[in-house]
C-alpha cells in the first residue's frame, strides 16, 4: 500500500495581513464595468489563489502522467503528488484513516454515491429517508431517486421563520423506519448553520447513519468528522478555493467496506475476468477511471493555503464581514433578509420591495458587484419563505469593507432607480 509523506503544518499564530491575502487572488484585481470588481458570489464558487493555480500549472508542466499505473519516474511523481493530497485532506477533516477519503467530482457526486451504494441496496418499501427543509437540490434529488427505486419515503424536518431547524420535530420524525438522515451543515440559500453534532447524536441513539453535506461549511467552519461522528461527510473543491470537478466523500471505514461500488471501470478492481471481478481496496474501490489528478493536487494546495491562514482567523474575518453587511442592509428601505438564524455564516440572502432579485443583481453588476439571484438550487426554501427568488451576497475572507460598501451603494441605487429618482 502506498504511504505518502506527511505535509508540513503551516498554521500561523499572528493575525493575517488580509490585503496581502487578497493580492494572492489574481482575478480579484480586475475591473468590472470600469469599477473595481467586488466578487460576492463565493457560495456559488470561490476564486483561486496563486498557490492553487501554480500547483496545477506545475503538475501539467512537469509531472503529468496517469496515477497508480506507470512503473516510470513521472508516473510515480504524479502518484506521490496525488496521494499526498489525500493525506492533506485526511488531516483537514480529522478523518481516522486515508482510506476513508474518496475523490469524487463534487459534493453532488458524493451524495449520489452514498444514495446508490449505501441506501439503494438496503432500503425497502416504507423505509424513510430524513432530510431538512433547507437542503440544496443535490441533497434532495438523489434521495428522491432512491425512493423511486426502492419504495422508500422522503421525510422533511421543518424550519422556523428564522431558518433554524425545529429540533423537536426532528426528534418526532426519527423512528424505526428511518434508515438514513442527510443534512446540510450550512445552508447555501439562508446561511443557517445546522446543529449537526446534536442531530447526529440523536440519530445515532436509534442507530441511523447520518450524511452531512458540507459543500458550504467546508470553507467557513472547522471540520472534525471524528468529533462530529458523522457517518459520511461531503464537500466540493471549487467552493474551497480549489478547481471545479473535484470533491471529497468521507465515509466511516465500516460503512465503505460494506458498500458495493456503483461505478465500475479501471483502477477500482483488483482482478477481472469475463466471469467475475474482484474490487480494489478502499479508497480505490469507489474511484473508477482516471481521476481528476490536477484537481486533487489543486485541492491539496487549497487546503494548505487556508490552513496557513488558519480557520479560526477565517471564521473571525468572515463574521466581521457578515455583521458589517447585515448592519448596512438593515438601513436599506424595503429590504428583508431571508435567513436570520442565530448561528449563521457568510451568506446574506434578501429580497427588496422595489425590485425583483434578478433586477437587483443586474444593477449591481453594472456597479462591479457580483452577487447571485434566483432560487440557489433550493426551490423548497423559496416556497417555505413564499418568495420566487432571493438576491444573495456571500462572503470570503478575501472580501473587504470596500466590497461591501460598493454592494450597499448598489442597493441604494436599486431603490433610487425603482422609485424613479434616477430618471
Ligand atoms: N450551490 C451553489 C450556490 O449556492 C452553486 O450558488
Amino acid at each position: 500500500m502506498f504511504t505518502a509523506p506527511q505535509a508540513t503544518d503551516h498554521k500561523s499564530l499572528s493575525a493575517p495581513d488580509w490585503s496581502a491575502i487578497r493580492a494572492d487572488f489574481p482575478l480579484l484585481s480586475q475591473l468590472a464595468h470600469q469599477q473595481p470588481l467586488a466578487y460576492l458570489d463565493n457560495a456559488a464558487t470561490t476564486q483561486k489563489p496563486n498557490a492553487v493555480i501554480d500547483s496545477i500549472t506545475h503538475f501539467y508542466r512537469f509531472d503529468n502522467a496517469n496515477v497508480h499505473r506507470g512503473a516510470y519516474q513521472l508516473s510515480e511523481r504524479a502518484t506521490l503528488a496525488f496521494e499526498t493530497a489525500r493525506d492533506k485532506i485526511q488531516r483537514f477533516l480529522h478523518a481516522p484513516s486515508r482510506e476513508e477519503v474518496i475523490f469524487v467530482r463534487g459534493a453532488t457526486e458524493a451524495i449520489n454515491l452514498v444514495a446508490q451504494s449505501y441506501a439503494r441496496p438496503r432500503l425497502k418499501p416504507g423505509d424513510e429517508i430524513l432530510i431538512s427543509a433547507m437542503e440544496h437540490h443535490s441533497n434532495i434529488v438523489p434521495w428522491q431517486m432512491v425512493c423511486l427505486q426502492t419504495g422508500a419515503l422522503l421525510k422533511v424536518v421543518p424550519i422556523n421563520d428564522s431558518a433554524e431547524i425545529n429540533i423537536a420535530e426532528y426528534q418526532a420524525l426519527l423512528n424505526k423506519k428511518t434508515k438514513v438522515v442527510a443534512l446540510t451543515h450550512l445552508s447555501n440559500a439562508l446561511g443557517s448553520i445546522t446543529p449537526v453534532d446534536q442531530m447526529i447524536a440523536m440519530a445515532h441513539a436509534r442507530e441511523i447513519p447520518v450524511l452531512v453535506d458540507g459543500a458550504q461549511a467546508a470553507p467557513h467552519l472547522s471540520l472534525d468528522v471524528k468529533q462530529l461522528d458523522c457517518d459520511f461527510y461531503t464537500f466540493s473543491g471549487h467552493k474551497i478555493y480549489a478547481p471545479t470537478g473535484i470533491g471529497v466523500l468521507y465515509g466511516k471505514q465500516s460503512y465503505l467496506e460494506a458498500m458495493e461500488p456503483y461505478q465500475g471501470g479501471g483502477d477500482m478492481i483488483s482482478r477481472v475476468s469475463f466471469e467475475h471481478s474482484d474490487y480494489n481496496c478502499l479508497p480505490y474501490k469507489f474511484e473508477a477511471g482516471t481521476p481528476n489528478i490536477a484537481g486533487v493536487i489543486g485541492l491539496g494546495a487549497a487546503i494548505d493555503y487556508i490552513q496557513a491562514i488558519g480557520i479560526d482567523h477565517i471564521k473571525q474575518r468572515e463574521r466581521l464581514l457578515l455583521d458589517y453587511a447585515t448592519a448596512g442592509v438593515s438601513l436599506i428601505k424595503g429590504l428583508r433578509i431571508i435567513g436570520t438564524a442565530r448561528d449563521k455564516a457568510s451568506i446574506l440572502s434578501f429580497v427588496m420591495d422595489s425590485a425583483h432579485p434578478h433586477d437587483i443583481s443586474t444593477i449591481l453588476d453594472q456597479q462591479g458587484v457580483a452577487i447571485r439571484a434566483g432560487h440557489h438550487c433550493a426551490m423548497p426554501v423559496m416556497t417555505r419563505f413564499d418568495v420566487p427568488a432571493t438576491a444573495r451576497a456571500s462572503f470570503s475572507f478575501y472580501n473587504n469593507e470596500s466590497d461591501i460598501d460598493q454592494f450597499l451603494q448598489g442597493l441604494h441605487l436599486v431603490n433610487n432607480i425603482f422609485s424613479g429618482k434616477n430618471g
